[in-house]
Protein backbone atom coordinates (compact mmCIF):
# COMPACT_ATOMS: atom_id res chain seq x y z
CA UNK A 1 0.00 0.00 0.00
CA UNK A 2 2.68 2.52 0.97
CA UNK A 3 4.11 1.72 -2.26
CA UNK A 4 1.43 2.42 -4.44
CA UNK A 5 1.37 6.40 -2.33
CA UNK A 6 4.89 6.70 -2.91
CA UNK A 7 4.35 5.84 -6.56
CA UNK A 8 1.28 8.12 -6.88
CA UNK A 9 2.99 10.86 -5.16
CA UNK A 10 5.70 10.69 -7.19
CA UNK A 11 3.67 11.11 -10.52
CA UNK A 12 1.66 13.29 -8.85
CA UNK A 13 5.53 15.82 -8.64
CA UNK A 14 6.20 15.14 -12.13
CA UNK A 15 2.93 16.09 -13.80
CA UNK A 16 2.85 18.78 -11.21
CA UNK A 17 2.98 22.14 -13.85
CA UNK A 18 4.65 25.68 -12.35
CA UNK A 19 1.76 28.20 -13.38
CA UNK A 20 3.68 31.78 -13.72
CA UNK A 21 1.44 34.30 -12.44
CA UNK A 22 1.89 37.60 -13.44
CA UNK A 23 0.52 40.37 -11.06
CA UNK A 24 1.09 44.39 -10.50
CA UNK A 25 0.86 44.71 -6.75
CA UNK A 26 -0.18 47.85 -6.45
CA UNK A 27 -3.95 47.58 -6.24
CA UNK A 28 -5.16 47.28 -2.78
CA UNK A 29 -7.47 44.64 -2.09
CA UNK A 30 -6.77 42.93 -4.57
CA UNK A 31 -3.19 42.50 -5.01
CA UNK A 32 -0.29 45.01 -3.29
CA UNK A 33 2.69 44.00 -0.65
CA UNK A 34 2.49 43.71 2.98
CA UNK A 35 5.72 43.26 5.18
CA UNK A 36 7.57 42.56 1.73
CA UNK A 37 5.00 39.49 0.61
CA UNK A 38 2.40 39.83 -2.09
CA UNK A 39 -1.01 39.33 -0.96
CA UNK A 40 -4.71 40.29 -1.48
CA UNK A 41 -7.43 38.83 -2.87
CA UNK A 42 -5.93 37.90 -6.63
CA UNK A 43 -2.93 36.43 -4.72
CA UNK A 44 -4.70 34.04 -2.52
CA UNK A 45 -7.55 33.11 -5.65
CA UNK A 46 -4.62 31.78 -7.71
CA UNK A 47 -2.92 29.97 -4.69
CA UNK A 48 -5.96 28.37 -4.20
CA UNK A 49 -6.49 27.50 -8.22
CA UNK A 50 -3.05 26.24 -8.15
CA UNK A 51 -4.66 24.11 -4.70
CA UNK A 52 -7.17 22.74 -6.96
CA UNK A 53 -5.39 21.92 -9.82
CA UNK A 54 -2.52 20.26 -8.23
CA UNK A 55 -0.03 22.84 -9.74
CA UNK A 56 3.02 24.89 -7.93
CA UNK A 57 2.02 28.59 -8.60
CA UNK A 58 4.63 31.00 -9.03
CA UNK A 59 4.27 34.89 -8.60
CA UNK A 60 5.94 37.81 -10.84
CA UNK A 61 5.37 41.06 -10.06
CA UNK A 62 5.35 43.38 -13.14
CA UNK A 63 4.05 46.73 -13.81
CA UNK A 64 0.61 46.32 -14.94
CA UNK A 65 1.40 48.27 -18.46
CA UNK A 66 3.92 45.75 -19.52
CA UNK A 67 1.59 42.18 -18.10
CA UNK A 68 0.48 41.23 -21.46
CA UNK A 69 3.57 42.04 -23.22
CA UNK A 70 4.55 38.94 -20.65
CA UNK A 71 1.66 36.96 -21.72
CA UNK A 72 2.18 37.03 -25.18
CA UNK A 73 6.20 36.57 -24.54
CA UNK A 74 5.63 33.35 -22.08
CA UNK A 75 7.26 35.22 -19.37
CA UNK A 76 4.21 34.69 -17.63
CA UNK A 77 1.13 31.90 -17.85
CA UNK A 78 -1.36 34.09 -16.64
CA UNK A 79 -2.46 37.35 -15.03
CA UNK A 80 -4.22 37.68 -11.76
CA UNK A 81 -3.92 41.28 -11.47
CA UNK A 82 -7.84 42.79 -11.57
CA UNK A 83 -7.68 43.05 -15.09
CA UNK A 84 -10.71 43.83 -16.90
CA UNK A 85 -11.81 41.86 -19.91
CA UNK A 86 -12.57 44.45 -22.86
CA UNK A 87 -13.10 43.65 -27.01
CA UNK A 88 -9.45 45.69 -27.63
CA UNK A 89 -7.84 42.81 -25.12
CA UNK A 90 -9.44 40.09 -26.48
CA UNK A 91 -7.49 40.43 -29.47
CA UNK A 92 -4.50 39.06 -27.73
CA UNK A 93 -5.66 37.41 -24.90
CA UNK A 94 -8.19 34.78 -23.55
CA UNK A 95 -10.09 34.94 -20.63
CA UNK A 96 -11.10 32.88 -18.03
CA UNK A 97 -15.02 33.22 -16.47
CA UNK A 98 -15.43 36.50 -14.39
CA UNK A 99 -14.22 36.59 -10.62
CA UNK A 100 -15.21 39.84 -9.61
CA UNK A 101 -17.51 42.74 -10.92
CA UNK A 102 -15.84 46.53 -10.78
CA UNK A 103 -17.05 49.83 -12.35
CA UNK A 104 -15.15 52.90 -12.36
CA UNK A 105 -15.18 55.63 -9.56
CA UNK A 106 -13.56 59.04 -10.05
CA UNK A 107 -11.79 60.19 -6.60
CA UNK A 108 -11.78 64.27 -5.50
CA UNK A 109 -10.81 66.02 -2.34
CA UNK A 110 -14.33 66.61 -0.02
CA UNK A 111 -12.87 70.11 -0.29
CA UNK A 112 -12.65 70.54 -4.42
CA UNK A 113 -16.03 72.30 -4.97
CA UNK A 114 -15.39 73.24 -8.22
CA UNK A 115 -15.11 69.16 -9.40
CA UNK A 116 -18.53 67.88 -9.31
CA UNK A 117 -19.13 66.00 -12.37
CA UNK A 118 -16.77 64.34 -14.84
CA UNK A 119 -17.02 67.67 -17.58
CA UNK A 120 -15.47 69.77 -14.55
CA UNK A 121 -12.03 68.14 -15.50
CA UNK A 122 -12.02 70.32 -18.45
CA UNK A 123 -8.62 71.42 -17.82
CA UNK A 124 -7.56 69.82 -14.88
CA UNK A 125 -4.72 66.80 -14.40
CA UNK A 126 -6.65 63.34 -13.65
CA UNK A 127 -4.66 60.75 -12.36
CA UNK A 128 -4.63 57.09 -13.81
CA UNK A 129 -2.24 53.61 -13.96
CA UNK A 130 -0.51 53.40 -17.24
CA UNK A 131 -2.19 50.67 -19.16
CA UNK A 132 -5.38 50.46 -17.83
CA UNK A 133 -9.09 51.23 -18.92
CA UNK A 134 -9.52 54.37 -16.52
CA UNK A 135 -6.55 56.00 -18.23
CA UNK A 136 -7.88 55.50 -21.67
CA UNK A 137 -11.06 56.62 -20.63
CA UNK A 138 -10.03 59.52 -18.81
CA UNK A 139 -8.12 60.73 -21.45
CA UNK A 140 -10.96 61.16 -23.87
CA UNK A 141 -12.45 63.31 -21.28
CA UNK A 142 -12.88 67.18 -23.27
CA UNK A 143 -9.36 69.34 -22.41
CA UNK A 144 -8.04 67.28 -20.07
CA UNK A 145 -4.89 66.65 -18.86
CA UNK A 146 -3.48 63.46 -17.33
CA UNK A 147 -1.36 62.47 -14.37
CA UNK A 148 -0.10 59.18 -15.43
CA UNK A 149 2.26 56.43 -13.41
CA UNK A 150 2.91 53.01 -13.13
CA UNK A 151 1.65 52.97 -9.63
CA UNK A 152 -1.68 54.60 -8.54
CA UNK A 153 -0.11 55.38 -5.40
CA UNK A 154 1.89 58.68 -6.82
CA UNK A 155 -1.21 60.26 -8.36
CA UNK A 156 -3.47 59.09 -4.94
CA UNK A 157 -0.70 60.99 -3.26
CA UNK A 158 -0.77 64.11 -5.56
CA UNK A 159 -4.26 64.18 -5.59
CA UNK A 160 -3.97 64.54 -1.62
CA UNK A 161 -1.44 67.26 -1.88
CA UNK A 162 -3.16 69.03 -4.17
CA UNK A 163 -1.00 68.44 -7.21
CA UNK A 164 -3.37 66.79 -9.13
CA UNK A 165 -7.17 67.01 -9.60
CA UNK A 166 -9.04 63.66 -9.08
CA UNK A 167 -8.29 60.23 -10.04
CA UNK A 168 -9.71 57.02 -12.28
CA UNK A 169 -9.70 53.69 -10.15
CA UNK A 170 -12.00 50.80 -10.00
CA UNK A 171 -14.28 50.64 -7.66
CA UNK A 172 -13.15 49.00 -4.74
CA UNK A 173 -10.08 50.50 -4.60
CA UNK A 174 -11.01 53.83 -4.66
CA UNK A 175 -13.22 52.20 -1.24
CA UNK A 176 -10.10 51.51 -0.45
CA UNK A 177 -8.39 54.58 -0.34
CA UNK A 178 -11.21 56.24 0.93
CA UNK A 179 -11.36 54.28 4.15
CA UNK A 180 -7.49 55.26 4.45
CA UNK A 181 -8.09 59.01 3.89
CA UNK A 182 -11.14 60.47 4.75
CA UNK A 183 -10.70 63.44 3.00
CA UNK A 184 -11.65 61.51 -0.42
CA UNK A 185 -14.81 61.10 -2.05
CA UNK A 186 -16.46 59.90 -5.49
CA UNK A 187 -17.92 62.05 -7.69
CA UNK A 188 -18.74 60.49 -10.86
CA UNK A 189 -19.29 56.22 -11.77
CA UNK A 190 -18.72 54.97 -15.00
CA UNK A 191 -18.81 51.81 -17.25
CA UNK A 192 -21.76 50.00 -16.06
CA UNK A 193 -22.22 46.98 -18.45
CA UNK A 194 -19.44 47.01 -20.83
CA UNK A 195 -15.95 46.57 -19.70
CA UNK A 196 -16.59 45.75 -15.77
CA UNK A 197 -15.26 42.42 -15.00
CA UNK A 198 -12.14 41.17 -13.41
CA UNK A 199 -11.05 38.00 -15.55
CA UNK A 200 -8.13 35.62 -15.60
CA UNK A 201 -5.84 36.79 -18.36
CA UNK A 202 -4.27 33.93 -21.28
CA UNK A 203 -2.15 34.17 -23.84
CA UNK A 204 -4.93 34.08 -27.01
CA UNK A 205 -5.09 30.00 -27.68
CA UNK A 206 -3.67 28.60 -24.28
CA UNK A 207 -7.26 26.84 -24.34
CA UNK A 208 -5.66 23.83 -21.94
CA UNK A 209 -4.70 26.18 -19.12
CA UNK A 210 -7.85 28.39 -19.69
CA UNK A 211 -10.07 25.54 -19.85
CA UNK A 212 -8.28 24.12 -16.05
CA UNK A 213 -8.39 27.34 -14.61
CA UNK A 214 -12.50 27.87 -15.56
CA UNK A 215 -13.18 24.70 -13.51
CA UNK A 216 -10.68 25.20 -10.66
CA UNK A 217 -12.91 29.00 -10.51
CA UNK A 218 -16.04 26.82 -10.57
CA UNK A 219 -15.07 24.45 -8.08
CA UNK A 220 -13.95 27.07 -5.78
CA UNK A 221 -17.49 28.99 -6.14
CA UNK A 222 -19.49 25.78 -5.41
CA UNK A 223 -17.10 24.43 -2.24
CA UNK A 224 -17.65 27.96 0.20
CA UNK A 225 -13.74 29.00 -0.51
CA UNK A 226 -14.04 31.81 -2.98
CA UNK A 227 -17.01 33.20 -0.67
CA UNK A 228 -14.31 32.77 2.09
CA UNK A 229 -11.63 34.75 0.00
CA UNK A 230 -14.76 37.69 -0.67
CA UNK A 231 -15.21 37.86 2.59
CA UNK A 232 -11.45 38.03 4.26
CA UNK A 233 -10.77 40.72 1.96
CA UNK A 234 -14.31 43.07 2.47
CA UNK A 235 -15.43 41.81 -0.72
CA UNK A 236 -18.82 40.42 -0.30
N1 LIG B 1 -9.22 47.00 -14.08
C1 LIG B 1 -8.31 47.92 -14.69
C2 LIG B 1 -7.84 47.40 -16.03
O1 LIG B 1 -7.93 46.22 -16.27
C3 LIG B 1 -7.13 48.25 -13.81
C4 LIG B 1 -6.42 47.09 -13.22
C5 LIG B 1 -5.15 47.46 -12.50
N2 LIG B 1 -4.61 46.36 -11.77
C6 LIG B 1 -3.52 46.41 -11.00
N3 LIG B 1 -3.15 45.34 -10.37
N4 LIG B 1 -2.85 47.51 -10.89
O2 LIG B 1 -7.36 48.13 -16.86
Amino acid sequence: MKKIFLVLGFCACVFAQTIKVGISPDYPPFEYMQNGEITGFDHDLAVEIGKVLGDEIKFVPLSFDGLVAALKSGKIDMVVSGMTKTKEREKSCDFSQTYYDSVTYYVKLKSRDDIKSISDLNGKKVGAQIGTIQAKEASKINGVKMALNADPIVFVTGVLKGKVDAFAIDSVVAQEYMKKYSEFEVFAKTNPGENSSFNIAFKKGSTALKDRVDGALTTLKENGVYAKLLKKYNLD
